[in-house]
């Protein structure tokens, strides 16, 4: 089958994608945000509710991220209409009388959200794909379990198309190389006993022993150790590291690329770590991170094209290496799957 990008980009809108980390939005803060190319505004009201919306004014276009909380209400910059939690536009300033007709007129076109795992998601089309399962966020126990601790990771915009990333975030054989003044290099850059299995919900997990690391620069001490590591990928986008040490402690990161446009994303991320972990603070195990995956914005960003063709000619999707490229191979392929079984009919529910 052949697919287009549009098609890509009409799955992801039935899908969550975040758009912000929880935390970075309190109470009173309005701010923009673009995903799938719709350009959004995101705003927390005072009782926590949060409202996703188009982000153009229904008035003359103003951008309402540009906005703000005024007693309660958005406000818009320009001539200071104002809308509620729920999108609905309760004043028009310039009116002599209310005017009930043109406020109904003007109600935001609003998303539905929800708050999970510490993000701020955003679903920009409520229609079910062809098998009518809406798309649910996967059940990550870790990061709902209070003896864990939990750490944010910063947004990271990447200019590189969301699947680049998501390659990148798979990718076993750059460790050595594009991460080498961070997690050194490795004493054996090959790639040996990675195990992947396709699951039932059509995601994919890779099983592989993670070497261990010399680097004299940087001393994050036990992440260099060697360690075994799962990796689970939730189609479209979402991925799970789970990292368990020889002495049972254990880290488990939360990695999504949100589309922004077809050329760049935005990479949401945490951290869970088990109970008692022996090694480096929470604060400085994401300050590491956050080094080594500026690396890889670097890496993607170098990439031609930006974004990893969809309809993969024989060599589309480079030149390929096994075992190294098996796991980016598998990407692709589940991916093509659950858009193919996306497009074959558009079901809207009642
Ligand atoms: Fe928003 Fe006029 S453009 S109130
Ligand atoms: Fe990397």
């Amino acid at each position: 089958m052949i697919l287009t990008e549009d098609v890509v980009f009409n799955a992801l809108k039935r899908t969550w994608q975040p758009v912000a980390n929880s935390e970075s939005l309190e109470a009173g803060k309005v701010m923009g945000y673009t995903l799938l190319e719709t350009e959004l505004v995101i705003a927390r009201f005072a009782n926590g509710a949060v409202l996703a919306a188009d982000v153009a004014c229904p008035h003359k276009g103003a951008r309402l991220s540009a906005g703000c909380i005024r007693d309660g209400e958005l406000m818009c910059p320009y001539h200071g209409w104002r809308f509620d939690e729920k999108g609905a536009c309760q004043s028009i300033p310039s009116l002599l009388e209310p005017n009930p007709d043109k406020q109904a007129l003007s109600h935001l076109k609003t998303y539905a959200t929800q708050e999970r795992y510490g993000f701020i998601w955003v679903k920009l089309d409520p229609s079910l794909p062809a098998n009518g399962e809406a798309h649910e966020l996967p059940d990550i126990p870790e990061f709902e379990d209070a003896r864990w601790t939990y750490r944010m990771g910063p947004p990271m915009k990447f200019q590189a198309g969301w699947r680049r990333e998501v390659e990148n975030y798979l990718d076993m054989s750059h460790f050595a190389f594009a991460h080498s003044s961070t997690l050194g290099v490795s004493a054996d850059p090959r790639i040996r006993d990675m195990t992947i299995t396709v699951q039932d919900d059509g995601g994919y997990q890779m099983d592989a022993p993670f070497p261990a690391l010399d680097n004299n620069h940087e001393m994050p001490g036990k992440l260099q150790s060697a360690h075994h590591r799962r990796q689970r990928s939730y189609l479209p986008n979402f991925t799970t590291i789970r990292q368990s040490f020889h002495d049972g402690d254990e880290r488990v990161l939360v990695h999504i690329p949100s589309p922004n446009t077809r050329e760049s994303c935005t990479c949401f991320w945490s951290l869970a770590i088990s109970p008692g972990f022996r090694g480096p603070a929470p604060e400085s195990q994401i300050e590491f991170a956050v080094k080594v995956l500026d690396e890889d914005r670097q890496m993607c960003e170098l990439q031609m094209p930006r974004e990893v063709p969809i309809n993969p000619t024989r060599g589309g999707w480079g030149v390929l290496v096994m075992p190294g490229d098996t796991l980016a191979n598998t990407f692709q392929k589940q991916l093509r799957r659950w858009l193919s079984a996306s497009v074959e009919t558009k079901v809207t529910p009642n």
